[in-house]
């Protein structure tokens, strides 16, 4: 599911994104081969919402909005080459990861690389200090969210602790995006303040989702091996639900926190999960963010625009990749 195509955005303006976004990974022959295919078959999620929450108001030119949409996009792939590697996972959108195509230290290199092209767009199309800014708060956010997610491997965390790390590693992120496109169409203080809120709440039940995913998801649809949490050892809501519930409460917990254990039995840890009301009860907490996200939605805007978010928000809880 890519999202730009189902937002209602133009043809031209979502051709003229892909081409923008394959044209900035094109500079050597060893850039475009290892890149091209990272960037390709993502959801555009954060494009999309940037994209869209510039023209809330009125359409305003490509020129302005188009390459600040591939920075975004160049930082979650330069985000997604690296975490890849720290979660060990082999498979990314259905295809081999850049690590187990290149080796960790060449996709570091390549993470590394897609990044500094977003900031060098970001410099070249003059979108000012603020952006800057908040574009490089946004990196340390996400490193931070990662960071803690590492340093609490195989160990339980408390609601809190999961809330705190999800919000740096992904509600930020889409909240950026939302806040970025109300501040370049040049919105007031309350509106930017509400897509904020929106993109906020949106990227709470987006990491969720993604979550359950990772136990009840089918693997062709996904593009991603099930169980993949478990193995590297990051326990999610899903987990913590089933702890609570679970008859098997206790041999789900020798598995998750023991890595040699969740090596070998991350299967009966997603078999344990399935078995109890994870499902729906993350499905719930999903919704319920959704809802506070359409609720902070700024009045003032376009109805195009907002029947869209809405929708958007309603596909965050649905989707099943
Ligand atoms: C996916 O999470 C990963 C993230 C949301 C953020 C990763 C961020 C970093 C590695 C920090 C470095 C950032 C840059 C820009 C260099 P996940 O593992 O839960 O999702 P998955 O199931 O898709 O892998
Ligand atoms: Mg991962």
């Amino acid at each position: 599911m890519n999202f730009l195509s189902a937002a209602g955005m133009t043809t031209e303006l979502l051709q003229e994104f892909e081409e923008n976004l394959r044209r900035s990974v094109s500079e050597d022959d060893f850039i475009k081969e290892s890149c091209t295919p990272l960037i390709q078959g993502g959801k555009r999620l954060r494009p999309m919402l940037f994209l869209l929450c510039a023209n809330a108001h009125e359409n305003i030119s490509p020129e302005k909005t188009l390459p600040l949409a591939v920075a975004l996009e160049l930082i979650h792939t330069a985000s997604l080459v690296h975490d890849d590697i720290l979660d060990n996972s082999k498979k990314r959108r259905g295809t081999e990861t850049a690590h187990s195509l290149y080796g960790s230290q060449i996709a570091v290199l390549i993470g590394d690389y897609l990044f500094a092209k977003a900031f060098q767009l970001v410099a070249e199309n003059n979108y000012g200090d603020e952006v800057a800014q908040i574009l490089s708060d946004l990196v340390k956010n996400l490193c931070r969210g990662e960071i803690s997610q590492d340093l609490s491997l195989f160990s339980v965390p408390t609601m809190k602790d999961y809330y705190d790390r999800i919000n740096l590693k992904t509600a930020i992120f889409i909240s950026i995006c939302c806040k970025l496109g109300g501040i370049v169409a040049g919105l007031n203080r309350d509106e930017v303040r509400g897509l904020t809120i929106y993109g906020n709440s949106m990227g709470l039940a987006f990491q969720i989702v993604d979550d359950l995913l990772d136990f009840f998801g089918n693997e062709k649809i996904t593009g991603k091996n099930l169980g993949g949490d478990v193995k590297s050892g990051v326990i999610t809501l899903p987990v913590i639900r089933a702890l609570k519930v679970s008859d098997e409460s206790k041999m789900l917990h020798e598995i998750v926190t023991n890595q040699e254990i969740a090596q070998r039995e991350f299967s009966s840890a997603v078999t344990i999960v399935r078995t109890t009301d994870a499902f729906t009860y993350c499905k719930l907490r999903a919704q319920a963010h959704v809802d506070a996200a359409i609720i902070n939605l700024p009045t003032e805007i376009k109805n195009s625009v907002r029947r869209t978010l809405e929708q958007v928000a309603d596909f965050v809880v649905m989707r099943n990749s």
